[in-house]
């Protein structure tokens, strides 16, 4: 099974990217991220607290969380669009960083690549899911810019967010996602960094498969 992990903060462009190079390398794309907006949706549609341990252990337990053809189904139902939006964006942040929420997400994480050959994009991936991946990449972005593109994705939806609130969300998640005590976001020792401020998806795409396919090369 190859394993690719591509990590790094929201907005960075991972999923667009993920799923273009899993086009080009014929493997499968997996959106971890959607998977803790899927709990973070049932937690606010429960209305349970992210401290409230016990409540979030139970509704996991009802939970069923699966990919077909790259949409994510929440409980059987594909909740792609719903998950999209700043409140659920913070629902995620909130419940990723409870130790029960992190330990079922990671487990049925492992289960898919264990089974299939995938690109995984999201925070952990190169340091905790998949540390024995073959390949590694951690993608930033100036936040400034990662606001912008977020702010560009939404408007396109015909979702109406301002510019600094979106930037307040890419700041928070940021600050929430490094500093939390399981699993923060960090570059693993041995990932490759790309810095996307300056480059579109194509070049980043590009950059990933050619480094890929490269070393796929040197190794025969
Ligand atoms: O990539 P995203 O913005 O859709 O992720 C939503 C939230 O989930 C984000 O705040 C961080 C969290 N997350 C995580 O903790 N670990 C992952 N592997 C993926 C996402």
């Amino acid at each position: 099974m190859i394993r690719i992990a591509i990590d790094g903060p929201s907005g960075a462009g991972k999923s667009t990217i993920a799923k273009k190079a899993a086009e080009k390398l014929h493997v499968d794309y997996i959106d971890t991220g959607a998977m803790y907006r899927a709990v973070g949706l049932k937690m606010r549609r429960e209305n349970i607290q992210p401290e409230d341990e016990k409540a979030l252990k139970d509704m996991l337990g009802r939970t069923e969380i699966n990919f077909i053809d790259g949409k994510i189904y929440l409980d059987g139902r594909d909740v792609e669009k719903e998950i999209r939006t700043p409140e659920i964006s913070a629902a995620a942040s909130e419940c990723a960083q409870v130790g029960a929420v992190r330990e079922k997400l990671v487990a049925v994480q492992r289960k898919i690549g264990h089974e299939k050959s995938v690109i995984m994009d999201g925070r952990d991936i190169g340091t905790n899911v998949f540390k024995d991946a073959q390949f590694k990449f951690y993608l930033t972005a100036e936040p400034e810019e990662r606001a912008r593109r977020r702010y560009k994705e939404l408007q396109e939806r015909g979702e109406h967010v301002s510019y600094e609130e979106i930037l307040k969300d890419v700041k928070d998640r940021d600050y929430r996602d490094t500093h939390r005590k399981l699993n923060p976001l960090k570059k693993a020792d041995d990932a490759m960094e790309i810095d996307s401020t300056n480059m579109n998806i194509e070049e980043v795409v590009d950059e990933i498969c050619t480094s890929i396919l490269e070393r796929c090369n040197h190794a025969q």
